[in-house]
């Protein structure tokens, strides 16, 4: 992964520039990482602040494993990412479910992943990654703070650790390394527990919004696809996509 990167000081969304690449087969593992986003794109349709200061990029691959890994593959991303920065910046990022990472419950990174399918298997996929490396965190808050579910932003500049982009991007792609080679052979339960073990969702009340209403209750676990499991008085649910508001414990 990564042996072939492509970069731009501006671009409009490097996953739509990887989407459109990523059906030429030769571009498995291809990266493109822009310094700056006029059009970047986040999770459900929303627009994702992009400015200079922050590592933008998205990643090609056409995975072994199936379609029933879709929604575990970001999660096992962001774990990876949180190893990453571990390693460089001494801090353990917490994971918000499902593939947000958080520093003191403020969002740092998140990540996004578009999958094309070709008669029910996945062709190939796109994973984008925006990490807040050294972004102006009050500017950020006061344009986003009417946004639904906002939940604050951070930077890992706020660290005053001096590592370059580089550094990081290049710790992360062997750490996702790892991980895909373990999901392309089935292998999950180590990912799922690991995720666990430094999400700060396991083990909450929370709150999320679904079209078929509103779904309030603990966060009991992820499942082996990844899936959040949410359990209220006596009833349970299974949910794969969403927004999720920790309230109190
Ligand atoms: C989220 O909503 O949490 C996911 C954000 C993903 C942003 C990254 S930045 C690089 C890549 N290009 C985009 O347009 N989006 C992703």
């Amino acid at each position: 992964i990564g042996k072939k990167a492509y970069y731009f000081d501006s671009i409009d969304s490097t996953q739509k520039q990887a989407l459109k690449m990523s059906e030429d087969s030769s571009n498995d593992g291809t990266i493109i990482i822009a310094a700056k986003q006029t059009g970047g794109k986040g999770r459900s349709g929303r627009k994702w602040l992009s400015p200079k200061g922050g590592i933008w990029f998205s990643i090609m691959l056409q995975p072994k494993f199936d379609i029933s890994i879709t929604t575990l593959f970001p999660i096992a991303s962001s774990l990876a990412l949180s190893y990453a920065i571990e390693k460089t910046f001494k801090i353990k990022p917490e994971l918000k479910w499902p593939n947000d990472l958080t520093v003191k419950g403020k969002k740092v990174a998140g990540m996004l992943v578009d999958v094309s399918l070709e008669s029910n298997k996945i062709e190939s996929l796109v994973l984008g990654v925006g990490i807040n490396f050294n972004v102006d965190v009050k500017q950020i808050e006061r344009i986003l703070k009417d946004t639904p579910n906002f939940y604050g932003v951070a930077s890992l500049s706020e660290q005053k650790i001096k590592i370059k982009p580089k550094m990081l991007v290049q710790t992360f792609l062997l750490e996702l390394e790892k991980i895909y080679e373990s999901l392309n052979k089935k292998q999950t339960k180590n990912i799922i527990s690991n995720w666990t073990e430094r999400s700060s969702t396991i083990g909450k009340k929370v709150e999320l919004n679904t079209a078929d209403g509103k779904i309030k209750g603990d966060a009991i676990k992820i499942d082996d696809d990844g899936a959040l499991i949410i359990s209220e008085k006596n009833k349970t649910s299974r949910v794969i996509a969403g927004d999720i508001i920790h309230l109190s414990k």
